[in-house]
């Protein structure tokens, strides 16, 4: 019965090149724009990258080689297995098959590592000395501290100062793989020391830790600093995209087609393209897949944000970005998954939204936590707070499926384990958890903010494929029982 419930492939299955959706997406992106409001020129770029990711940045070809070395550096982990969620799918009687790429296999335990690795890589070969970064939960500044020490190069972590207190072992991990974690806001950096006598208190955010590392790269007036983006931006999309190819190889080894419904949770939304823009692709090409961001109920800048251009950080280092977002002062409620308090998304994402093809939907702290327990009841393993937000979404729609009577394929990202997370499902067990839901009037003050500024308004608006926080599934959930 169980005859695919681990589906794995070789080593030399692993994907030989990339898929870019920027080039097949229906109505060409927009650029990001600079401070003179043009078009940002690969020059202005390789002030903080170096060339060749600057090249993948701006990439309009859909398929972009993996260098060997880097296959090479991959296949420590990769490919990672399929797996089959019987016992979910038991529990919850639903004719659905659930299936799930385990990215929790990598040596920092989620799907980071996978453009930590080529980020490294090209960085080395750019002679680069130094890499800055950002971290939300610590899963991006491990997986860069760990690439990082592969290639011969020192790294720097700025990790939001909330996660940075909720979970101390990350710190020792990156200290583990040789790199440097600072809490941020910081007194290192202009922006943190600005911040911080503003608002003593702040529990940090991603646009302001994005901000520090940026300011320490540009200081380099050497150039051997570079700073190093663990999502958002087009060339981390691009790295995730084997896990929704390795994928597809591994349905049709099992005889699947197509999934029905593709899910993931989306912070910058490296997690999700990962998984989905492989099976965009095909949905372009006119296959039926339902395919699913899914983030927080505090953090809902695909559900709930304007689509405009806005800065990816807090002090405008980065160029205006067309995404969808809730502003780049907007400080997120300290929730657990703090890989998804962003403010923005990636722009490939956003206009995929736009033209339709996804459905975003969002999920309370509660509603993750309680998946996440029955996950670990039923699956065993103990996932992140931000891959339970996959899950609880997941759920909902396992659920839809046996409501409707229908065998619908499901595939998803498990995007980290959360054996460093456990103070958040302490929390929930104890029944101390918060939800939080941002009030609508914040959004209105974020579009009448960014309209006062200045910022171009990006030409496309939301097209209302969803209405704000519409897909409410709640009543599916039994929270009495776990
Ligand atoms: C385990 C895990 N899953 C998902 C995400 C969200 O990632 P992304 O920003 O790529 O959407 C993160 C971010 O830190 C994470 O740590």
């Amino acid at each position: 019965m169980y005859e695919d419930v681990k589906i794995n492939l070789n080593p030399n299955d692993m994907p030989k090149e990339w898929y870019n959706l920027a080039a097949d997406l229906p109505t060409p992106m927009l650029p990001p724009l600079g401070p003179d409001g043009k078009p940002v020129s690969a020059d202005q770029m390789t002030a903080i990258f170096p060339p060749s990711i600057v090249e993948q940045e701006m990439c309009t070809k859909s398929w972009v080689t993996i260098p060997e070395e880097i296959r090479q550096h991959l296949m420590r982990w990769r490919p990672t297995p399929l797996r089959r969620a019987y016992w979910l799918e038991q529990y919850l009687k639903t004719p659905a098959k659930i299936y799930y790429k385990d990215e929790s296999a990598s040596p920092a335990g989620s799907h980071k590592g996978n453009t930590a690795i080529a980020q490294a890589w090209y960085n080395k070969q750019a002679g680069t000395k130094t890499i800055t970064t950002e971290t939300g939960a610590g899963q991006w500044g491990g997986a860069l501290s760990f690439a990082c020490k592969l290639m011969g190069i020192d790294c720097k972590v700025f990790m939001v100062k909330v996660s940075f207190e909720q979970k101390p072992f990350r710190k020792a991990l990156m200290r583990t793989w040789g790199g440097t974690c600072i809490a941020s806001p910081s007194e290192v950096t202009e922006v943190g020391r600005k911040v911080l006598r503003e608002y003593p208190d702040c529990p940090g955010s991603l646009g302001i830790a994005i901000s520090e590392a940026v300011e320490l790269a540009v200081g380099d007036k050497t150039g051997s600093t570079k700073y190093a983006l663990g999502s958002v931006l087009n060339h981390v999309m691009l790295h995730q995209t084997v896990i929704g190819l390795e994928a597809k190889k591994q349905l049709e080894m099992i005889g699947i087609k197509k999934p029905d419904i593709v899910l993931s949770c989306a912070g910058g939304g490296s997690n999700f393209a990962g998984m989905a823009f492989p099976f965009t692709y095909d949905k372009i090409n006119g296959q039926d897949i339902e395919i699913i961001p899914v983030e927080p109920t505090s953090c809902p800048s695909l559900t709930r944000g304007v689509f405009a251009y806005d800065y990816g950080d807090l002090s405008g280092f980065t160029p205006l970005l067309p995404m969808h977002t809730l502003g780049h002062d907007y400080i997120p409620s300290s929730i657990h998954a703090g890989g998804l308090r962003y403010h923005g998304m990636s722009p490939i994402i956003s206009q995929a939204v736009n033209e339709g093809l996804y459905n975003p939907t969002s999920v309370g702290q509660n509603e993750c936590f309680l998946a996440a327990v029955r996950w670990a009841r039923t699956e065993g393993w103990v996932i992140a707070p931000e891959s339970s937000h996959t899950v609880a979404a997941v759920i909902r729609e396992a659920i839809k499926a046996r409501e409707e009577g229908k065998e619908k394929t499901i595939l998803f990202t498990m995007s980290g384990h959360g054996y460093l997370d456990m103070v958040g499902y302490e929390k929930f067990l104890n029944k101390e958890l918060q939800d939080f839901s941002l009030p609508q009037s914040e959004i209105d003050e974020t579009e009448a903010r960014l309209k006062a500024k200045g910022f171009p308004e990006a030409p496309i608006r939301r097209t209302g494929k969803w209405t704000p926080g519409n897909i409410d599934h709640s009543q599916y959930m039994d929270h009495g029982k776990i």
